[in-house]
């Protein structure tokens, strides 16, 4: 099955939409389905970059808004390479968070363009789906408190909403909103479908790069 690659398969969404819970019951039920799957979630953060990222937002260390977003930036190009590599191999990955976040969260803080946050990611493996979780902030608050990390407050996070929803008009990606307040197993059942569906439709074509 010489050339045949894995699917990028990226979940964005807001804090507590469930990305992480989802792309973890993803990639179970697609190795339980025969397919090779791999997780990964940025910021990846047991890297010597991934450490400083995390130092930051556990607020031990302060850091310059533009710098930070270079650090989140550079924390998915060094992956790049293994990345590559388990596409490549045929594997799919499953990716928790991607340029969209990165982008989004530095975009809502003042002074910043969406164009001069989009930069540093140009290039990056272009996901072959993208799954939108979208959920309400107060279906989102009935999921829990925010923790103490920065960002965790529902001013910032709506003006973070609203740099998605920018992004998402972008019709050179392959966006797909999904509705994150159904239940974990019906939201996961459609997400399996959708990613199985993408799964077969790429697997003979070049893995693209994004916003090029
Ligand atoms: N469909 C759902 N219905 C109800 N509760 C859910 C659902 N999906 C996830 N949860 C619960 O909501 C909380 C947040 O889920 P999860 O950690 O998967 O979200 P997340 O999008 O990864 O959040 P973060 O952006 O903070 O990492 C968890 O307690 C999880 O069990
Ligand atoms: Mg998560």
């Amino acid at each position: 099955m010489a050339g045949r690659r894995g699917a990028l398969i990226v979940l964005e969404g807001m804090d507590r939409a469930g990305k992480s819970t989802q792309g973890r019951r993803l990639v179970e039920a697609l190795r339980a389905a025969g397919h090779r799957a791999d997780l990964l979630c940025f910021p990846e953060r047991t890297t010597e970059i991934g450490r400083l990222i995390s130092s930051y937002l556990e607020k031990e260390k302060n850091l310059e808004d533009h710098a930070v977003h270079l650090l989140f930036s550079a924390n998915r190009w060094e992956h790049v390479p293994l990345m590559k590599d388990k596409l490549h191999q045929g594997i799919t990955l499953v990716v928790d968070r991607y340029a969209f976040s990165g982008v989004a969260f530095t975009s809502a803080k003042q002074n910043f363009c969406l164009d001069w946050c989009k930069q540093p990611d140009v290039g990056l493996p272009k996901p072959d789906l993208i799954l939108f979780l979208e959920l309400s902030p107060e279906e989102a608050a009935v999921r829990g408190n925010f923790g103490n990390e920065r960002y965790e407050n529902s001013s910032f996070q709506k003006k973070v909403l609203q740099s998605f929803y920018h992004l998402m008009k972008d019709k050179t990606l392959n966006w797909k909103t999904m509705d994150a307040s159904k239940s974990i197993e019906d939201l996961h059942i459609e997400i399996k479908s959708v990613a199985e569906k993408t799964m077969k439709d790429i697997q003979n074509k070049p893995l693209g790069e994004l916003w090029k």
